[in-house]
């Protein structure tokens, strides 16, 4: 098993984070749509209660995943394709990473700017309070639009995986799967 990433492939640590996170995000994006939070809806009772427990460990993780990606960033695969190609996939990976930080970050602007407090699993992390600090909610305001942005990305970077895989043969998916390539 290979820890670290290398050309060939993305290691164990880089795959844990992208498929983890990936998983959470999406849970997270369950909280798009107020017809499934009118508390009638499955989803608006079950999975959307969790937003700011799974908000919050997301918000652990990121800083975790930027600096090994940081320390990986000399062995790891290049994005594959030349000149444009090459440079919207890595401005898309970076604009993912932004949005994986500005996004928790402006939620829990929201939620203590407002004076809701925060908690995590039940475990109280700021208490309630009477005043709503206004800066903090302006920023905080930005979270569902950035929010949308961040779907449109993740759809685009999903669309480029299938095109990588299905329309250009490549190993750009592979090497973020389980499946194990001949020199990793
Ligand atoms: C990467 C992590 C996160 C993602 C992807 C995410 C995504 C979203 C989405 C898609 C919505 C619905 C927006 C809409 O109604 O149009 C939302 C709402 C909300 N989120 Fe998050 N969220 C994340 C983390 C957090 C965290 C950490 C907190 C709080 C500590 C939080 C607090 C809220 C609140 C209070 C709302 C409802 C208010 C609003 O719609 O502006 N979120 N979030
Ligand atoms: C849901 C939220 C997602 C986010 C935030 C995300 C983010 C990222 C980021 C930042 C990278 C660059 C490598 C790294 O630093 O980890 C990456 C790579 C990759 N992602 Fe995602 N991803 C998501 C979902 C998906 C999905 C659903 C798929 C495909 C089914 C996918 C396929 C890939 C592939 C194939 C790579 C490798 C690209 C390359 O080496 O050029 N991702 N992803």
């Amino acid at each position: 098993m290979t820890y670290h990433d290398t050309q060939g492939r993305y290691g164990v640590i880089s795959r844990l984070f992208h498929w983890i996170m990936a998983l959470f995000i999406i849970i997270q994006f369950m909280a798009l749509g107020s017809y499934i939070n009118d508390g009638e809806h499955w989803v608006g009772n079950t999975i959307v209660p969790w937003h700011v427990d799974v908000g919050l460990l997301l918000l652990v993780l990121v800083p975790l995943r930027i600096i090994w990606m940081l320390s990986q960033q000399q062995q790891r695969a290049k994005p594959q394709g030349q000149g444009v190609m090459a440079l919207l996939a890595k401005g898309g990976h970076l604009l993912l990473y932004l949005c994986m930080v500005l996004i928790p970050v402006t939620g829990v602007l929201l939620m203590v700017g407002g004076g809701h407090g925060l908690g995590l699993f039940g475990i109280e992390l700021v208490a309630e309070s009477e005043k709503s600090i206004s800066w903090a909610v302006a920023l905080g305001e930005w979270h569902a639009q950035i929010s949308w942005l961040f779907v449109a990305l993740v759809l685009g970077h999903l669309g480029a995986a299938l095109y990588h895989h299905f329309v250009k043969h490549d190993d750009t998916l592979v090497r973020m799967t389980i499946k194990r390539l001949g020199n990793s």
